[in-house]
């Protein structure tokens, strides 16, 4: 996995916007994954300003949401479609159908999320997906324990996560304990996948995923087994990596010595 320590989280968002940029330009249609969350809202500031400029255009591209609270009305204040609409279909300058989010509204949810597999599929899969981690190892919403070979599907949240999410919905009894979320191996089908991690809550949970053993129980340590990872943090996230000395020396290097 490629590991890079920015200086702050500013300049990390602005070096996964910098790989968006490069991805669209080189393939304006590009399919990409994106988070919700704290962790890529400066990204997506910068993708903003950029597309206010005239820098970047992103009116071809195709945006998978990675997750979505079942049950949460789509106009809810804490739903993904919700955070879609605020923080990407308007700030992008997007078209509303550019952008998907799982529908945790449906009533056959099995079904809703093999389309979503095949809505995937019949896009021709994803170029890029940006994820970030929860404190115990979730991406998307893949909890521990989750199967590393998972499809997108309804998973029960964690009592962890529940008390992280209460922050957001006022108190824990208001969060939905069930969500839809793209599987671990429909995540791995990507073709690139930057990790996003800010912050000293993340450093424990970071090193267990970069530098831990592969196990369900810390499901973005399946990222190992997937070749084009990079791993984009601040030094707080990156505090608890045994290697992070070689990880700023590699940096430091240009391609052609790494
Ligand atoms: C949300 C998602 C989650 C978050 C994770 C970290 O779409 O995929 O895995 O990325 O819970 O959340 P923040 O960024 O709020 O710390």
């Amino acid at each position: 996995m490629e590991v890079i320590i920015y200086p702050d989280a500013r300049e990390a968002s602005v070096a996964a916007c910098d790989r968006i940029q490069a991805l669209v330009a080189a393939k304006p249609d590009a399919v990409l994954a994106l988070p919700t969350g704290n962790t890529p809202r400066a990204m997506y500031a910068e993708l903003a300003k950029r597309v206010a400029q005239g820098e970047l255009d992103l009116g071809r591209v195709q945006i998978f949401m990675l997750d979505e609270f079942v049950g949460l009305p789509h106009d809810h204040e804490q739903s993904y479609h919700t955070f879609a609409q605020r923080e990407i279909v308007g700030p992008l300058n997007l078209r509303p159908e550019q952008v998907r989010v799982l529908d945790g509204t449906a009533s056959d949810l099995p079904r809703m999320c093999a389309a979503y597999e095949e809505a995937i599929a019949a896009a021709g899969g994803i170029d890029l997906c940006v994820l970030g981690i929860g404190q115990d190892g979730h991406i998307a919403f893949n909890e521990p324990s989750s199967s590393l070979a998972s499809r997108t599907r309804v998973k029960a949240l964690t009592p962890a996560t529940i008390k992280e999410q209460a922050r957001a919905f006022g108190e824990a009894q208001a969060v939905p304990r069930h969500v839809v979320t793209m599987g671990v191996a429909t995540i791995l089908e990507a073709k690139r996948i930057i990790l996003l991690a800010f912050g000293r809550s993340k450093a424990l949970v970071v090193a267990k995923a970069v530098e831990g053993p592969i196990t369900a129980f810390v499901p973005a340590s399946a990222l190992q087994m997937h070749p084009a990872v990079t791993a984009m943090l601040d030094p707080e996230a990156s505090e608890d990596l045994r290697l992070q000395e070689y990880y700023q020396l590699i940096a430091a290097l240009t391609p052609n010595e790494t």
